[in-house]
Protein backbone atom coordinates (compact mmCIF):
# COMPACT_ATOMS: atom_id res chain seq x y z
CA UNK A 1 0.00 0.00 0.00
CA UNK A 2 1.33 3.45 -0.64
CA UNK A 3 1.56 6.14 1.05
CA UNK A 4 -1.47 8.04 0.02
CA UNK A 5 -3.55 5.38 -0.33
CA UNK A 6 -2.70 4.91 3.51
CA UNK A 7 -4.20 8.44 4.02
CA UNK A 8 -6.97 7.97 1.98
CA UNK A 9 -8.46 4.73 3.56
CA UNK A 10 -7.90 5.76 7.36
CA UNK A 11 -8.31 10.19 6.99
CA UNK A 12 -11.96 11.65 6.44
CA UNK A 13 -12.03 15.34 6.75
CA UNK A 14 -14.83 16.36 9.41
CA UNK A 15 -17.75 18.40 8.97
CA UNK A 16 -15.41 21.28 9.90
CA UNK A 17 -12.57 20.26 7.62
CA UNK A 18 -10.03 18.79 9.63
CA UNK A 19 -8.54 15.38 9.45
CA UNK A 20 -9.92 12.96 11.70
CA UNK A 21 -7.46 9.66 11.99
CA UNK A 22 -9.70 6.08 12.33
CA UNK A 23 -8.35 4.46 15.11
CA UNK A 24 -7.78 0.55 15.69
CA UNK A 25 -6.62 -1.76 18.75
CA UNK A 26 -3.34 -1.92 18.37
CA UNK A 27 -1.86 -5.13 17.69
CA UNK A 28 0.86 -6.62 20.18
CA UNK A 29 2.39 -9.03 17.24
CA UNK A 30 3.20 -5.38 15.30
CA UNK A 31 4.81 -4.09 18.49
CA UNK A 32 7.09 -6.49 18.63
CA UNK A 33 7.98 -6.15 14.75
CA UNK A 34 9.60 -2.59 15.74
CA UNK A 35 10.84 -3.96 19.03
CA UNK A 36 13.74 -6.20 18.30
CA UNK A 37 16.07 -5.33 20.56
CA UNK A 38 19.86 -6.86 19.70
CA UNK A 39 21.08 -9.78 22.50
CA UNK A 40 23.74 -7.53 24.42
CA UNK A 41 27.41 -8.62 23.57
CA UNK A 42 29.14 -9.62 27.26
CA UNK A 43 32.85 -10.01 25.37
CA UNK A 44 33.56 -6.77 25.92
CA UNK A 45 36.61 -6.36 22.82
CA UNK A 46 33.68 -7.35 20.47
CA UNK A 47 31.02 -4.92 21.89
CA UNK A 48 33.31 -2.35 21.57
CA UNK A 49 34.98 -4.03 17.97
CA UNK A 50 31.05 -4.17 16.90
CA UNK A 51 30.03 -0.60 17.43
CA UNK A 52 33.26 0.82 15.02
CA UNK A 53 31.15 1.34 12.11
CA UNK A 54 34.43 3.68 10.45
CA UNK A 55 38.24 3.62 10.82
CA UNK A 56 37.11 6.86 12.73
CA UNK A 57 35.74 4.68 14.77
CA UNK A 58 38.31 2.54 15.52
CA UNK A 59 40.85 5.20 15.95
CA UNK A 60 38.87 6.37 18.82
CA UNK A 61 38.80 3.28 20.55
CA UNK A 62 42.01 2.57 20.32
CA UNK A 63 43.07 6.20 21.74
CA UNK A 64 40.99 4.88 24.33
CA UNK A 65 42.19 1.45 25.12
CA UNK A 66 45.97 2.15 24.66
CA UNK A 67 48.61 4.62 26.27
CA UNK A 68 48.55 8.00 25.34
CA UNK A 69 52.63 7.60 23.79
CA UNK A 70 51.78 4.28 21.79
CA UNK A 71 48.60 5.75 20.62
CA UNK A 72 50.71 8.91 19.45
CA UNK A 73 53.15 7.27 17.90
CA UNK A 74 51.10 5.38 15.69
CA UNK A 75 48.25 8.25 14.72
CA UNK A 76 51.10 11.06 14.63
CA UNK A 77 53.14 12.77 11.91
CA UNK A 78 56.05 14.90 11.17
CA UNK A 79 56.70 18.12 12.40
CA UNK A 80 53.38 20.84 11.78
CA UNK A 81 51.97 17.27 10.23
CA UNK A 82 50.78 19.42 6.92
CA UNK A 83 51.48 16.23 4.54
CA UNK A 84 49.21 13.87 6.54
CA UNK A 85 46.46 16.24 6.64
CA UNK A 86 46.71 16.90 2.88
CA UNK A 87 46.95 12.81 2.48
CA UNK A 88 43.60 12.93 4.27
CA UNK A 89 41.90 16.15 3.01
CA UNK A 90 42.87 14.89 -0.73
CA UNK A 91 40.96 11.62 -0.58
CA UNK A 92 37.90 13.87 0.88
CA UNK A 93 38.13 16.28 -1.70
CA UNK A 94 37.83 13.54 -4.41
CA UNK A 95 34.58 13.73 -6.42
CA UNK A 96 32.42 10.68 -7.68
CA UNK A 97 30.76 10.25 -10.52
CA UNK A 98 27.93 7.45 -10.48
CA UNK A 99 27.08 5.58 -13.51
CA UNK A 100 23.08 3.89 -12.68
CA UNK A 101 20.49 1.63 -14.39
CA UNK A 102 23.89 -0.98 -14.53
CA UNK A 103 22.63 -4.83 -12.74
CA UNK A 104 25.53 -4.39 -9.92
CA UNK A 105 24.07 -7.04 -7.61
CA UNK A 106 27.14 -9.07 -6.51
CA UNK A 107 30.55 -7.43 -7.99
CA UNK A 108 33.35 -8.85 -8.21
CA UNK A 109 36.12 -6.70 -6.04
CA UNK A 110 38.93 -8.93 -6.90
CA UNK A 111 41.76 -8.18 -8.60
CA UNK A 112 44.78 -9.31 -9.81
CA UNK A 113 48.31 -7.54 -8.34
CA UNK A 114 52.14 -8.78 -8.84
CA UNK A 115 50.64 -12.04 -11.09
CA UNK A 116 48.00 -12.89 -8.24
CA UNK A 117 44.58 -12.76 -7.74
CA UNK A 118 43.60 -10.96 -4.19
CA UNK A 119 40.56 -10.00 -2.82
CA UNK A 120 40.23 -6.42 -3.37
CA UNK A 121 42.83 -3.92 -4.02
CA UNK A 122 44.42 -3.93 -0.35
CA UNK A 123 47.35 -4.25 1.05
CA UNK A 124 49.05 -4.21 4.31
CA UNK A 125 51.95 -1.55 5.03
CA UNK A 126 54.87 -2.51 7.05
CA UNK A 127 55.20 -0.74 10.17
CA UNK A 128 57.44 -1.30 12.89
CA UNK A 129 56.96 -1.44 16.59
CA UNK A 130 53.69 -3.22 15.69
CA UNK A 131 53.44 -5.70 18.93
CA UNK A 132 54.18 -1.70 21.03
CA UNK A 133 50.54 -1.53 19.54
CA UNK A 134 49.16 -5.05 21.05
CA UNK A 135 50.95 -7.69 22.02
CA UNK A 136 49.08 -9.93 18.93
CA UNK A 137 51.24 -7.65 16.75
CA UNK A 138 52.47 -8.43 13.31
CA UNK A 139 51.23 -12.43 13.60
CA UNK A 140 47.69 -11.07 14.35
CA UNK A 141 48.52 -8.77 11.06
CA UNK A 142 49.79 -11.63 8.85
CA UNK A 143 46.64 -13.86 9.93
CA UNK A 144 43.88 -11.46 8.66
CA UNK A 145 45.48 -11.09 5.39
CA UNK A 146 46.02 -14.83 4.94
CA UNK A 147 42.52 -15.67 5.39
CA UNK A 148 41.24 -12.33 3.59
CA UNK A 149 43.38 -13.48 0.46
CA UNK A 150 45.20 -9.94 0.96
CA UNK A 151 49.45 -9.36 0.62
CA UNK A 152 51.01 -8.22 4.44
CA UNK A 153 54.53 -6.31 4.32
CA UNK A 154 56.52 -7.22 7.37
CA UNK A 155 58.76 -3.85 8.22
CA UNK A 156 62.70 -4.63 8.64
CA UNK A 157 61.83 -3.05 12.11
CA UNK A 158 59.21 -5.00 12.36
CA UNK A 159 58.82 -6.94 16.20
CA UNK A 160 58.37 -10.27 14.79
CA UNK A 161 60.80 -12.50 12.67
CA UNK A 162 60.64 -12.69 9.25
CA UNK A 163 60.10 -16.91 9.70
CA UNK A 164 57.74 -16.26 12.40
CA UNK A 165 55.25 -14.25 10.32
CA UNK A 166 55.53 -17.49 8.12
CA UNK A 167 54.87 -20.09 10.51
CA UNK A 168 51.98 -17.68 11.75
CA UNK A 169 50.65 -17.46 7.90
CA UNK A 170 52.19 -20.45 6.17
CA UNK A 171 49.65 -20.02 3.06
CA UNK A 172 49.98 -16.31 3.10
CA UNK A 173 50.96 -13.67 0.94
CA UNK A 174 53.65 -12.94 3.13
CA UNK A 175 56.06 -9.51 1.26
CA UNK A 176 59.04 -8.10 2.99
CA UNK A 177 59.87 -4.33 3.56
CA UNK A 178 63.78 -3.79 3.16
CA UNK A 179 65.90 -0.97 4.92
CA UNK A 180 68.79 -0.98 2.96
CA UNK A 181 71.67 -0.39 5.44
CA UNK A 182 75.39 0.63 5.36
CA UNK A 183 76.44 -3.01 6.40
CA UNK A 184 76.62 -4.67 3.39
CA UNK A 185 76.53 -8.20 5.41
CA UNK A 186 72.96 -7.07 7.30
CA UNK A 187 71.22 -7.02 3.83
CA UNK A 188 72.56 -9.87 2.06
CA UNK A 189 71.22 -11.90 5.44
CA UNK A 190 67.72 -9.58 5.41
CA UNK A 191 67.11 -10.38 1.46
CA UNK A 192 68.29 -14.00 2.02
CA UNK A 193 65.82 -14.88 5.17
CA UNK A 194 63.63 -13.37 2.95
CA UNK A 195 63.84 -15.20 0.01
CA UNK A 196 64.31 -18.62 2.24
CA UNK A 197 61.08 -17.71 3.91
CA UNK A 198 59.60 -17.38 1.34
CA UNK A 199 58.70 -14.16 0.25
CA UNK A 200 58.45 -13.47 -3.01
CA UNK A 201 57.89 -9.57 -3.22
CA UNK A 202 59.95 -6.65 -1.54
CA UNK A 203 59.51 -3.64 -0.72
CA UNK A 204 62.81 -1.18 -0.44
CA UNK A 205 61.53 1.54 0.95
CA UNK A 206 63.20 4.85 -0.10
CA UNK A 207 61.87 7.86 1.76
CA UNK A 208 64.17 7.35 5.41
CA UNK A 209 67.43 9.21 4.57
CA UNK A 210 67.34 10.49 7.76
CA UNK A 211 64.16 9.85 10.74
CA UNK A 212 61.25 12.66 10.11
CA UNK A 213 60.77 14.70 13.49
CA UNK A 214 57.55 13.18 15.09
CA UNK A 215 57.00 16.08 17.42
CA UNK A 216 54.54 14.10 19.82
CA UNK A 217 57.11 11.40 20.00
CA UNK A 218 59.85 13.00 21.19
CA UNK A 219 57.63 14.86 23.53
CA UNK A 220 56.74 11.66 25.30
CA UNK A 221 59.94 10.01 25.31
CA UNK A 222 59.27 7.48 23.17
CA UNK A 223 62.68 7.53 20.92
CA UNK A 224 65.51 4.69 20.87
CA UNK A 225 66.72 4.62 23.24
CA UNK A 226 63.32 5.80 25.20
CA UNK A 227 63.54 8.66 27.56
CA UNK A 228 59.81 8.29 28.99
CA UNK A 229 58.66 11.57 30.88
CA UNK A 230 57.32 11.12 34.21
CA UNK A 231 53.32 12.42 32.60
CA UNK A 232 53.84 9.51 29.78
CA UNK A 233 54.59 6.93 32.52
CA UNK A 234 51.83 8.35 34.69
CA UNK A 235 49.52 7.59 31.91
CA UNK A 236 50.91 4.20 30.65
CA UNK A 237 50.31 2.83 34.23
CA UNK A 238 46.39 3.39 33.85
CA UNK A 239 46.99 0.35 30.88
CA UNK A 240 47.48 -2.54 33.27
CA UNK A 241 46.24 -4.57 30.98
CA UNK A 242 48.69 -3.40 28.07
CA UNK A 243 51.75 -3.53 30.72
CA UNK A 244 50.52 -6.97 31.99
CA UNK A 245 50.35 -8.70 28.26
CA UNK A 246 53.72 -6.21 27.35
CA UNK A 247 55.12 -8.10 30.54
CA UNK A 248 54.26 -11.80 30.10
CA UNK A 249 55.33 -11.61 26.24
CA UNK A 250 58.57 -11.67 24.61
CA UNK A 251 59.82 -8.22 24.76
CA UNK A 252 59.86 -5.79 22.14
CA UNK A 253 62.47 -5.62 20.13
CA UNK A 254 64.23 -4.87 16.12
CA UNK A 255 63.20 -9.12 15.49
CA UNK A 256 64.79 -9.76 12.45
CA UNK A 257 67.85 -7.78 13.51
CA UNK A 258 67.61 -9.13 16.56
CA UNK A 259 71.39 -10.90 16.85
CA UNK A 260 72.90 -7.57 15.17
CA UNK A 261 75.49 -6.58 18.11
CA UNK A 262 74.90 -3.43 19.51
CA UNK A 263 72.32 -1.17 21.26
CA UNK A 264 68.92 -0.70 20.15
CA UNK A 265 69.76 2.96 19.45
CA UNK A 266 72.90 1.67 17.09
CA UNK A 267 71.01 -0.57 15.15
CA UNK A 268 68.39 2.02 14.40
CA UNK A 269 71.15 4.28 13.67
CA UNK A 270 72.32 1.88 11.09
CA UNK A 271 68.71 1.28 9.58
CA UNK A 272 68.39 4.99 8.44
CA UNK A 273 71.13 5.23 5.85
CA UNK A 274 72.03 8.97 4.64
CA UNK A 275 74.18 7.30 2.04
CA UNK A 276 71.74 5.01 0.04
CA UNK A 277 71.59 5.90 -3.64
CA UNK A 278 70.76 4.21 -6.56
CA UNK A 279 73.84 1.54 -6.96
CA UNK A 280 71.97 0.40 -3.71
CA UNK A 281 68.95 -0.14 -5.93
CA UNK A 282 71.32 -2.07 -9.13
CA UNK A 283 72.37 -4.03 -5.99
CA UNK A 284 69.18 -5.08 -5.32
CA UNK A 285 67.52 -5.62 -8.32
CA UNK A 286 70.37 -8.23 -9.01
CA UNK A 287 70.15 -9.75 -5.92
CA UNK A 288 66.97 -10.28 -5.50
CA UNK A 289 65.00 -12.77 -8.05
CA UNK A 290 61.72 -11.93 -7.95
CA UNK A 291 58.84 -8.95 -7.43
CA UNK A 292 60.79 -5.90 -6.61
CA UNK A 293 58.84 -2.66 -5.91
CA UNK A 294 60.51 0.86 -4.50
CA UNK A 295 58.55 2.45 -1.78
CA UNK A 296 58.75 6.30 -0.88
CA UNK A 297 58.23 7.50 -4.72
CA UNK A 298 57.06 11.14 -4.08
CA UNK A 299 57.73 12.55 -7.88
CA UNK A 300 57.01 11.10 -11.76
CA UNK A 301 60.63 11.65 -12.53
CA UNK A 302 62.09 9.27 -9.40
CA UNK A 303 59.41 6.54 -10.62
CA UNK A 304 60.47 6.62 -14.27
CA UNK A 305 64.28 6.17 -12.73
CA UNK A 306 63.79 3.11 -10.37
CA UNK A 307 61.45 1.18 -13.17
CA UNK A 308 64.28 1.68 -15.49
CA UNK A 309 66.26 0.39 -13.39
CA UNK A 310 64.67 -2.74 -13.50
CA UNK A 311 62.33 -2.20 -9.90
CA UNK A 312 59.03 -4.11 -10.88
CA UNK A 313 56.46 -0.98 -9.42
CA UNK A 314 56.27 1.78 -6.84
CA UNK A 315 54.47 2.56 -4.19
CA UNK A 316 53.84 6.24 -3.92
CA UNK A 317 53.86 7.12 -0.61
CA UNK A 318 54.71 9.85 1.73
CA UNK A 319 55.25 6.98 4.82
CA UNK A 320 51.45 8.56 5.92
CA UNK A 321 53.34 12.71 6.59
CA UNK A 322 55.99 10.73 9.09
CA UNK A 323 59.04 11.75 7.33
CA UNK A 324 59.71 15.11 4.98
CA UNK A 325 56.57 17.55 5.96
CA UNK A 326 54.84 19.68 3.67
CA UNK A 327 54.79 17.46 0.94
CA UNK A 328 51.95 16.80 -2.28
CA UNK A 329 49.40 14.52 -0.92
CA UNK A 330 49.75 11.07 -2.52
CA UNK A 331 46.48 10.94 -4.27
CA UNK A 332 47.12 14.48 -6.14
CA UNK A 333 50.86 13.15 -7.75
CA UNK A 334 49.68 9.04 -8.41
CA UNK A 335 48.01 10.32 -12.37
CA UNK A 336 51.42 11.33 -12.79
CA UNK A 337 53.34 8.18 -12.26
CA UNK A 338 50.76 6.66 -13.92
CA UNK A 339 51.95 8.62 -16.93
CA UNK A 340 55.85 8.32 -16.14
CA UNK A 341 56.14 4.42 -15.50
CA UNK A 342 53.52 3.04 -17.92
CA UNK A 343 50.68 0.98 -18.16
CA UNK A 344 52.69 -2.41 -17.46
CA UNK A 345 54.19 -1.45 -14.12
CA UNK A 346 52.88 -2.04 -10.84
CA UNK A 347 51.36 1.30 -8.73
CA UNK A 348 51.00 0.85 -5.18
CA UNK A 349 49.63 4.35 -3.32
CA UNK A 350 49.27 4.55 0.31
CA UNK A 351 49.41 7.66 2.81
CA UNK A 352 45.95 8.54 3.87
CA UNK A 353 43.43 5.59 2.95
CA UNK A 354 40.85 5.60 5.59
CA UNK A 355 37.22 4.50 3.58
CA UNK A 356 36.55 1.83 1.27
CA UNK A 357 35.89 4.47 -1.91
CA UNK A 358 39.70 6.06 -1.10
CA UNK A 359 40.75 3.09 -2.60
CA UNK A 360 38.09 3.53 -5.47
CA UNK A 361 39.65 7.01 -5.26
CA UNK A 362 43.51 5.41 -5.80
CA UNK A 363 42.70 3.15 -8.68
CA UNK A 364 40.83 4.96 -10.44
CA UNK A 365 43.38 7.38 -10.53
CA UNK A 366 46.06 4.69 -11.66
CA UNK A 367 47.17 2.98 -8.39
CA UNK A 368 46.65 -1.54 -8.94
CA UNK A 369 45.61 -1.26 -5.13
CA UNK A 370 46.49 1.08 -2.09
CA UNK A 371 48.71 0.03 0.90
CA UNK A 372 46.90 0.42 4.60
CA UNK A 373 48.77 1.45 7.75
CA UNK A 374 47.24 3.41 10.40
CA UNK A 375 43.86 1.82 9.16
CA UNK A 376 44.72 -1.51 10.58
CA UNK A 377 46.68 -0.12 13.46
CA UNK A 378 43.89 1.70 14.83
CA UNK A 379 42.24 -1.69 14.91
CA UNK A 380 44.95 -3.62 15.88
CA UNK A 381 45.26 -0.83 19.49
CA UNK A 382 41.04 -1.52 19.91
CA UNK A 383 40.92 -5.30 19.88
CA UNK A 384 44.03 -7.02 18.55
CA UNK A 385 43.51 -9.70 15.57
CA UNK A 386 39.88 -9.44 15.82
CA UNK A 387 40.39 -5.45 15.42
CA UNK A 388 42.29 -5.47 12.51
CA UNK A 389 39.38 -7.83 10.81
CA UNK A 390 36.91 -5.39 11.98
CA UNK A 391 39.16 -2.80 9.60
CA UNK A 392 39.25 -5.08 6.74
CA UNK A 393 35.50 -5.62 7.38
CA UNK A 394 34.69 -1.86 7.44
CA UNK A 395 36.82 -0.89 4.54
CA UNK A 396 35.95 -4.12 2.09
CA UNK A 397 31.72 -3.26 3.09
CA UNK A 398 32.45 0.07 2.21
CA UNK A 399 34.51 -0.67 -0.96
CA UNK A 400 31.73 -3.23 -2.40
CA UNK A 401 29.00 -0.36 -1.47
CA UNK A 402 31.14 2.17 -3.50
CA UNK A 403 31.35 0.36 -6.34
CA UNK A 404 27.76 -0.87 -6.39
CA UNK A 405 26.76 3.29 -6.01
CA UNK A 406 28.94 3.55 -8.91
CA UNK A 407 27.31 1.38 -10.90
CA UNK A 408 29.62 -0.59 -11.36
CA UNK A 409 30.32 -4.60 -10.95
CA UNK A 410 33.76 -5.15 -11.02
CA UNK A 411 36.95 -3.48 -9.89
CA UNK A 412 38.09 -4.03 -13.52
CA UNK A 413 35.58 -1.79 -14.21
CA UNK A 414 36.59 1.69 -11.84
CA UNK A 415 38.20 4.25 -14.95
CA UNK A 416 39.33 8.05 -14.40
CA UNK A 417 36.06 9.21 -15.20
CA UNK A 418 34.28 7.88 -12.34
CA UNK A 419 36.39 9.80 -9.67
CA UNK A 420 37.87 12.98 -10.67
CA UNK A 421 40.38 15.12 -8.60
CA UNK A 422 40.43 18.33 -7.14
CA UNK A 423 44.01 18.61 -8.19
CA UNK A 424 42.74 18.00 -12.11
CA UNK A 425 40.09 19.89 -11.95
CA UNK A 426 40.04 23.53 -13.89
CA UNK A 427 39.75 25.58 -10.73
CA UNK A 428 42.18 23.12 -8.79
CA UNK A 429 45.99 23.10 -8.76
CA UNK A 430 48.17 21.01 -10.05
CA UNK A 431 49.53 20.73 -5.71
CA UNK A 432 47.26 21.12 -3.24
C1 LIG B 1 53.43 3.30 13.28
C2 LIG B 1 53.96 3.24 11.88
C3 LIG B 1 55.15 2.58 11.63
C4 LIG B 1 55.65 2.52 10.31
N1 LIG B 1 56.79 1.81 10.07
C5 LIG B 1 57.23 1.67 8.79
C6 LIG B 1 58.36 0.85 8.49
O1 LIG B 1 58.95 0.25 9.36
N2 LIG B 1 58.75 0.77 7.18
C7 LIG B 1 58.10 1.42 6.17
O2 LIG B 1 58.50 1.32 5.01
N3 LIG B 1 57.01 2.18 6.44
C8 LIG B 1 56.56 2.31 7.71
N4 LIG B 1 55.45 3.06 7.97
C9 LIG B 1 54.74 3.69 6.86
C10 LIG B 1 53.67 2.74 6.30
O3 LIG B 1 54.25 1.65 5.67
C11 LIG B 1 52.76 3.47 5.30
O4 LIG B 1 53.55 4.06 4.32
C12 LIG B 1 51.90 4.54 5.96
O5 LIG B 1 51.45 4.10 7.21
C13 LIG B 1 50.73 4.88 5.08
O6 LIG B 1 49.96 5.88 5.62
P1 LIG B 1 48.63 5.64 6.47
O7 LIG B 1 49.10 5.28 7.85
O8 LIG B 1 47.95 6.95 6.43
O9 LIG B 1 47.88 4.50 5.84
C14 LIG B 1 54.94 3.15 9.27
C15 LIG B 1 53.75 3.80 9.54
C16 LIG B 1 53.25 3.85 10.83
C17 LIG B 1 51.93 4.55 11.07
Amino acid sequence: MTETETVKRSEKPAPDGRVQVRRRLPRISEVRELLQFRAPVLDPVRRRLESALTIEDLRRIGRRTTPRAVFDYVDGAADAEVTASRNLQAFRDAVFVPENLNPVVDPDLSTELLGERIAFPLVFAPTGYTRMMHHEGEAAVARVAQRRNLPYALSTVGTTTIEDVREAAPEGKNWFQLYLTNNRRLNNELVDRALEAGCRTVLLTIDTAVGGRRLKDVRNGLTIPPSLTLKTFLDMSRFPYWWINKLTTEPIDFASVRDFPGTSADVAALLFDPGLDYDDLVWLRKKWPHNLLVKGIQNPDDARRVTELGADGVVVSNHGGRQLDRTPATLDILPAVREAVGPDATVLLDSGIRHGQDIIAAVANGADAVMIGRAYLYGLMAGGEAGVERAVEILLSEYRRGLQLLGLDATSKIAPRHVSLHANTPEGTPIR
